[in-house]
């Protein structure tokens, strides 16, 4: 044989192995807002580069809802996705009934105990071996603030309550609305989750949505939560009903609403408009909640499948994810920080860089609790009757917060 006849046979080898190996890889998510999209087409342009197809199963809606109501069906049909995004304690009973795939070896080469904080990396694991690969870390106690719209009202960005509600008359006395709020259940939760971190601390908060002290939940101090939700009522645009959070987040950019209290995805929105942090847009811990970190991780759970070159492909994305380079370019684009301890910073922006810090200082101090309003605290049983609860008291002008703080006690100990 020649040598350019050894060459190409070496070529057409390459390329059938590579042929053989390739599979396909189906991912259930809801990440369709801008940013949202951004970050997950650099995990899509990762996967096709090893040769493997992404099939794209996204369903809409923030938070995640609708997406896990249409991945019950297709499981319940014995036919899951090889991945899908699934978070926080509903990662165990997914693995509780034997449906996902151990990735153990994976996990093993790629040395995933020693880079992951050890909290996080429990929650990924079911009886002790890796079922699920996490992505990254959201802060969602973050409040982002327009600068301009504070300028031209006057007002001063709030780090207090008390100062957070003069803003909002000073913004609202300028024709602007203070907060940019989607009304939907999981947006409401999400402020709620804030105001009961102001006010009622880390440890009463865990006390209330973390072991579910009845106390605490029914208690004077939890109506005072409902109380200081329900004064926030009167800051967010009367039209908001049913809106998208990144649609509230378009009017905070296009300089009609002053802030957001949302987590850090919202920075996937300024990133893909082109915004610069600490100039076009600030970030700020919700008032009162410095040195406090509500955690959400996403994670991909994966399903056990019988095909081998699929289930090759669902290693890759498995290993692919917790690599550094994903975690860059992923979490630069969806605004949270990597799930890595060990990576560089000093490419990411600002307000990355500030929730690293946090979340390493949190670890240590205590301040770091997870986010009920995104999965990380409770099952979703529990969660979706906390929602009804803040939901329905959010949008009943005439609700009491006493009768509210015993409806959510009642309601958690319904679900438990
Ligand atoms: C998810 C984020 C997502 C956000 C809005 C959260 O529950 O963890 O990844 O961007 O919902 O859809």
């Amino acid at each position: 044989m020649n040598k350019l006849m050894r060459v190409c046979a070496t070529l057409i080898l390459a390329a059938t192995t590579t042929l053989a190996q390739a599979g396909e890889v189906e991912v259930l998510h809801w990440w369709t807002s801008g940013g949202e999209a951004k970050a997950v087409a650099t995990l899509k342009k990762m996967m096709e580069a090893q040769g493997h197809t992404w099939k794209d199963f996204a369903v809409a809606g923030g938070g995640g809802e609708a997406a896990m109501t249409v991945l019950k069906t297709r499981a319940v049909s014995g036919n899951p996705p090889a991945a899908a995004q699934i978070k926080g304690l509903d990662i165990q009973e997914w693995a509780r009934i034997g449906v996902l795939a151990n990735l153990d070896d994976v996990a093993r080469e790629e040395n995933w105990d020693q880079i992951l904080p050890p909290k996080i990396a429990a929650i990924m694991k079911y009886k002790g071996s890796y079922v699920a690969v996490p992505i990254n870390v959201h802060r969602v106690n973050w409040m982002w603030a327009n600068p301009e719209v504070f300028k031209k009202a006057g007002a001063r960005i709030p780090t207090t309550l008390d100062e957070f509600f003069t803003a909002a008359d000073k913004i609202k006395a300028a024709g602007f609305f203070p907060l940019a709020h989607g009304g939907q259940a999981w947006q409401d939760a999400t402020l709620f989750e804030a105001v009961a971190l102001t006010r009622l601390g880390v440890e009463d908060y865990e006390k209330a949505f973390v072991t579910h002290d009845m106390d605490v939940l029914s208690s004077d101090k939890m109506a005072g939560v409902f109380a200081t939700f329900q004064r926030m009522h009167q800051y967010i645009d009367p039209n908001s009903a049913g809106r998208d959070w990144n649609v509230a987040t378009a009017s905070l950019i296009q300089g009609k609403a002053a802030m957001q209290i949302m987590g850090d995805w919202a920075k996937g929105e300024f990133t893909a408009a082109g915004l610069k942090a600490g100039k076009d847009y600030i970030c700020k811990p919700a008032p009162v909640t410095q040195g406090m970190f509500t955690f959400n991780v996403d994670s991909l759970a994966m399903f056990k499948l019988n095909n081998e070159a699929n289930t090759k492909a669902q290693k890759d994305l498995a290993r692919t994810i917790l690599r550094p380079e994903f975690q860059k370019i992923f979490n630069q684009a969806k605004g949270s920080i990597p799930v890595r301890m060990d990576m560089d910073m000093s490419s990411f922006d600002a307000c990355a860089q500030a929730s690293m810090k946090a979340f390493k200082s949190t670890s240590k101090s205590g301040g770091l609790t997870p986010s009920f309003a995104h999965g990380l605290a409770t099952t979703s049983a529990i969660q979706g009757q906390i929602f009804d609860v803040v939901t329905n008291f959010f949008n009943d002008p005439d609700a009491d917060p006493k009768v509210a703080a015993q409806q959510l006690a009642d309601a958690v100990r319904s679900a438990r």
